[in-house]
């Protein structure tokens, strides 16, 4: 199985100052950083665009930008995303473009690529595309917001797609991404899930340290 790995979710820093967000993050062994990115349209919020994360990723080389399009046209952006510095680019299933264009051009670009689905969106919307991915990425909260709550029904979805990960032998990663605190990690890892994203419960923790070894130490 994949080693488990938190991002931490960038949103719920202080927007006022990013480089303080990204400096806790830093302060300690973490891998990832999860970078949401909202249009107003696909999702009834506005976070931030390209130059932010091109000038974070001038602030740090090192950390894997894990960038989570929430885009009524992520095909429209996703060079920009590309040229920012985007590690991985993981896009949405329901909106009205060619998903596996975007991914060959993701790809192309030397980048890995992902899926998104909605807590809506049945598993099989990711059928197509389970070849092809690195990583495929489950809505646990409806997106837009930090802070929400968790919404269970999602757990038999991530027991299917872990399956088919299994019974097919591949290797993408599965994310879950909204609501996610340690309790309700521990039930997503029962499902198979490998990679954590969490916003609020990471930057509000009392201990970030204990937190973090929770979600990645459970192996
Ligand atoms: C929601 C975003 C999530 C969110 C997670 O649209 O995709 O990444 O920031 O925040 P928490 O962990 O606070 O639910
Ligand atoms: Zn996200």
């Amino acid at each position: 199985p994949l080693p488990f790995r938190l991002a931490p979710s960038i949103l719920a820093a202080d927007h006022s100052s990013l480089k303080n967000g990204l400096e806790i993050v830093e302060s300690l062994p973490i891998e990832w950083l999860h970078l949401d990115i909202m249009d107003g349209h696909f999702v009834p919020n506005l976070s931030f665009g390209p130059q932010t994360v091109a000038d974070l990723r001038k602030r740090n080389s090192s950390l894997f930008f894990d960038t989570h399009l929430m885009l009524d046209n992520p095909d429209k952006h996703v060079d920009a995303f590309i040229d920012a510095g985007a590690d991985l680019i993981s896009i949405h299933v329901e909106p009205d473009y060619d998903v596996a264009q975007t991914l060959d051009r993701i790809k192309s670009a030397g980048r890995s690529c992902g899926v998104v689905l909605n807590p809506a969106t049945p598993a099989e919307a990711a059928l197509p595309f389970i070849k092809d991915v690195d990583l495929i990425l489950v809505m646990t909260v409806w997106p837009g917001f930090g802070g929400q709550s968790f919404i269970e029904d999602t757990l038999p979805k991530l027991n299917l797609l872990h399956s088919w990960r299994m019974e097919r032998g591949l290797a993408y990663r599965l994310e879950v991404d909204g609501g996610i605190n340690l309790e309700t990690a521990a039930l997503c890892r029962d499902q198979g899930v490998d990679t954590f994203v969490a916003g609020t419960a990471f930057f509000k923790a009392p201990d970030r340290a204990a937190f973090l070894k929770a979600i990645e130490g459970a192996g």
